[in-house]
């Protein structure tokens, strides 16, 4: 157990599968009530949370549009009174992002990637903001990438770039919501499997295994501590910070 979070209530963005959905069903386990924020159904994340004895709140949401993260903020604050923890965790990346030469990138494709990785945690702050103002503290974290870092793969400038704005996005509000005991911070994870790797893939030859200190694959259970970490009050004087979460990496 990690102590303070019992009782507390979060919204997850992203919840609905992957790293997200590894996070909201391990804060839950600490006794976290938890709003389920994604464009995606996340009935079976919140099945998962209440059959496992815990509490949580689907809610369909576009980070990307501020009607409704504005929504998500107030069916949050209707259900369980209060937001103590965001994790604005949704984004755009893998399979959902096509690898291309920058040149190919044409001005939708980039817009689209900013608007939910950048413009959506941006969205997600300022809907949960004066619930967090009138409480007095609040925790925050924002998830960037090991590709801010490396600027790889090679073909991703894109979601590179639009990590690189969470990271300055971090430290940028650290600075504005510390007055009102507000702790913002990011996670930048690795190559991070949330299905399992395909039959043909092989762990000893992935050149982002070999690349680690830390030689194995990575899944989302290896970022949940920290992210429980920076959700409880063992990190209230840590704001504006990032931490790398990829076994000592230095490729993407
Ligand atoms: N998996 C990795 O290798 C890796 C590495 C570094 C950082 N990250 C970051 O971690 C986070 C989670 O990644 P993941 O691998 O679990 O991805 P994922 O695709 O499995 O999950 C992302 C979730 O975000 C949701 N989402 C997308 N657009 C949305 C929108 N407009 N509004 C609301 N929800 C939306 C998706 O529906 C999905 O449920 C992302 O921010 C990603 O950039 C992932």
């Amino acid at each position: 157990m990690v102590g303070g979070l019992a009782g507390k209530v979060a919204i997850v963005t992203g919840g609905a599968r992957g790293i997200g959905r590894a996070c909201a069903l391990r804060l839950s386990r600490e006794g976290v009530k938890i709003a389920l924020a994604d464009i995606l159904d996340c009935g079976d994340t919140a099945e998962a949370i209440v059959t496992a004895g815990g509490e949580a709140l689907p809610l369909r949401t576009d980070v990307a549009q501020g009607r409704s993260t504005q929504a998500m903020a107030e069916a949050t604050v209707a259900r369980y009174g209060r937001i103590d923890i965001l994790l604005n965790i949704a984004g755009i990346v893998g399979a959902q992002l096509a690898r291309k030469p920058f040149w190919e990138i044409d001005e939708a494709e980039w817009d689209r990637i900013m608007a939910v990785n950048v413009r959506g945690p941006f969205l997600c702050v300022k809907a949960v903001f004066p619930y967090m103002r009138r409480q007095g503290k609040g925790k925050i974290v924002n998830f960037a990438s090991n590709s801010f870092f490396s600027g790889k793969p090679p073909n991703f400038l894109h979601y590179a770039t639009s990590k690189g704005g969470v990271v300055a996005f971090t430290r940028a509000l650290a600075r504005e919501v510390g007055p009102f005991g507000i702790c913002v911070n990011s996670v930048a994870p690795g190559l991070t499997y949330t299905t399992p790797p395909p039959p043909e893939y092989n762990e000893t030859a992935d050149p982002t295994v070999r690349s680690r200190c830390l030689r194995r694959t990575q899944y989302p259970a290896d970022v949940v501590g920290t992210i429980l970490f920076l959700a409880s009050p063992a990190s209230d004087f840590i704001t504006g910070q990032m931490i790398a979460v990829n076994g000592g990496s230095d490729l993407y």
